[in-house]
């Protein structure tokens, strides 16, 4: 396993559609091993293949606790397949935009279909924390980021920021804009 660099706003590969897999295979596994540790190390709850840099369509989700055993999830393919009309609303923030955080209200439960990391077709019913982390790392295999879902004053002002310290990045670092793979 490896730890993987992560894709920063405002790259602009974040806001690719990622593409669906067709096959489950080593690689693949590997890759979600890759994004899991690359998770872990961050750390964070959920990451989406795009914010390392590869337009597929897998996220990795972990929610387990630091004291609680890790309990590492991977969906491929992932599709929502109901939302529940209720909304919750929690405090997000995103590995792809450092040290931001801003409330998001979603759908309070989605029912999800999605291949397991054996090809093996699943669903599940998600609520609570775990409905917002899915469709949040939904989003971005869409390009969608969640501060679409914030005002836009709010939003410009993060881009604005974001931009400035990719800017700021001494040489030898990637310039905004420029893709990374
Ligand atoms: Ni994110």
């Amino acid at each position: 396993m490896s730890i993987k660099p992560l894709i920063i706003l405002p790259d602009p590969v974040l806001r690719q559609v990622s593409k669906p897999i067709e096959r489950v295979d080593g690689a693949l596994r590997k890759l979600a091993d890759d994004m899991l540790e690359t998770m872990y190390d961050a750390p964070g709850i959920g990451l989406a293949a795009i914010q390392v840099g590869e337009p597929l369509r897998m996220l990795v989700i972990d929610l387990a606790k630091e004291d609680e055993t890790p309990a590492p999830h991977v969906f491929i393919n992932p599709e929502v397949l109901d939302s529940a009309d209720q909304r919750s609303v929690y405090e997000e923030g995103c590995l792809s935009i450092p040290d931001y955080y801003a409330e998001v209200e979603r759908p309070a439960a989605v029912r999800v279909k999605y291949l397991d990391r054996d090809g093996k077709l699943q669903e599940i019913e998600a609520e609570g924390l775990m409905a917002t982390c899915l469709q949040h790392e939904i989003d971005h295999l869409n390009g969608v980021l969640f501060i679409d879902h914030i005002s836009k004053l709010k939003r410009d002002m993060v881009v604005k920021k974001f931009k400035k310290l990719a800017r700021d990045k001494p040489s030898g670092s990637k310039a905004p804009g420029k893709l990374v793979g």
